[in-house]
């Protein structure tokens, strides 16, 4: 094989884009809806863009889609400039939160809507729909009518109408969020093995973190019209850039804690020694927040010598099923209190009742600190 093949089949295995958006960004009047946006999208990768409602994750989807215009800023599909191309021009297939089927449509030529307008042939047509009919599950709908479908089946075949051109970027607008939990979560598994199957570059937006951790290759975490963090599910989970992002996914408990200089703080009576807990630093004595996810605690198998041990008062159990949580509260942490996940096998072994006590020792590796938020924000 010669090094041009070589390089070829490197760009095609993904060190080329599929879509690059370069400083974009988007006001509605004074209102600046999306700020200073960069982002670089891996062929056949699934992308969650992940944020609160009205943080402009909409928005940002229909300017790649042409159908809302960027105030500045560039997009390039495959290296191609795309910025100005109208919607009808692009290549892309959408999918919106209502299900947006045409009523009196069948389902058959619901799907078959794109082929129709693009002049291809009939028997090709029915031999494509029966194909993508058979990818989302519906091999036997194609004569029924959107109303006799339920909420999931209808977002299958918005999915396969979306597909059915063949597009090179699948976009999703909160696909699932009108649908009920159950039927959710068996589509999510749904999209995601259609996703993979067809192979195709996907953007998805949400504001289910449980969604985007479950789904996506990397999830774009955004805030008031800003990119908080870009990357892959488990490090924006063990490793968030921010308080936004550490509160938005995950449930976090905040301690209030003092830098005692380089990697090392103080939180109560406890001095942890952490290389990997911040990107920020700190002069000695300032106010810092160390945020610990609720598992991230040792409670069995301790002794004198485990770091970081304390002792705690349970003020309250939450049973919630498998996984439970226990409040919990600290002199050593003088007086802070912290909500700690155990499951009910441990609830049972340790001894975890309201007004109990119980020795754990925190996970100093795993906490992330930070400029307390009013600093932050002074
Ligand atoms: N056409 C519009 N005119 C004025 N403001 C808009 C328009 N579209 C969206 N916005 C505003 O832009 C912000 C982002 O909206 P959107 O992208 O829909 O958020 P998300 O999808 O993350 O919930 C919101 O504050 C919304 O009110
Ligand atoms: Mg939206």
């Amino acid at each position: 094989m010669d090094m041009t093949a070589t390089k070829h089949i490197a760009e095609e295995l993904g060190t080329k884009p599929a879509l690059e958006i370069n400083g974009v960004y988007k006001n509605f009047e004074t209102f600046s809806a999306l700020r200073d946006i960069h982002l670089s999208v891996r062929p056949g990768e699934m992308l969650c863009f992940l944020g609160p409602s009205g943080c402009g994750k909409t928005t940002l989807l229909r300017i790649i889609a042409g159908l809302e215009t960027q105030s500045e800023g560039q997009l390039l599909q495959n290296g191609k400039d795309i910025s100005w191309l109208p919607a009808d021009k692009r290549d892309y297939g959408i999918v919106f939160q209502s299900y947006a089927l045409f009523p009196n449509l069948t389902i058959a030529e619901n799907v078959a809507y794109g082929l129709v307008n693009g002049k291809v042939r009939k028997a090709q047509i029915k031999e494509r729909v029966a194909e993508l009919l058979k990818l989302v599950g519906l091999p036997t709908s194609g004569e029924k009518y959107p109303s006799q479908l339920s909420g999931g089946q209808q977002q299958r075949v918005a999915l396969a109408r979306a597909l059915a051109t063949n597009p090179g970027l699948l976009l999703l607008d909160e696909p699932l969020s009108a649908l009920d939990a159950l039927e959710r979560i068996r589509l999510r598994g749904e999209i995601r093995r259609l996703q993979k199957q067809v192979g195709i570059t996907t953007i998805m937006v949400t504001h289910d973190q449980e969604e985007a951790l479950s789904m996506a290759d990397r999830i774009v975490v955004m805030n008031h019209g800003v990119i908080e963090q870009v990357g892959t599910p488990l490090d924006i989970y063990e490793r968030p850039a921010s308080p936004f992002v550490a509160d938005f996914v995950g449930k976090v408990n905040v301690l209030k804690g003092q830098s005692l200089g380089g990697n090392r703080f103080r939180v109560g009576e406890i001095e942890l020694q952490c290389d990997t807990c911040t990107d920020d630093s700190f002069v000695p004595g300032q106010n810092v927040s160390l945020y610990l996810r609720p598992e991230d605690r040792v409670a069995e198998r301790l002794d004198h010598d485990t770091p970081y041990r304390l002792n705690a008062l349970i003020t309250k159990v939450e049973f919630l099923g498998g996984l439970c949580i226990a409040e919990v509260t600290s002199e050593a942490l003088h007086g802070q209190n912290l909500g700690l996940h155990f499951t009910l096998n441990q609830l049972h072994d340790l001894n975890i009742r309201e007004g109990n006590r119980i020795d754990i020792a925190l996970r100093a590796h795993r906490i992330r600190v930070f400029a307390p938020r009013a600093e932050v924000a002074a």
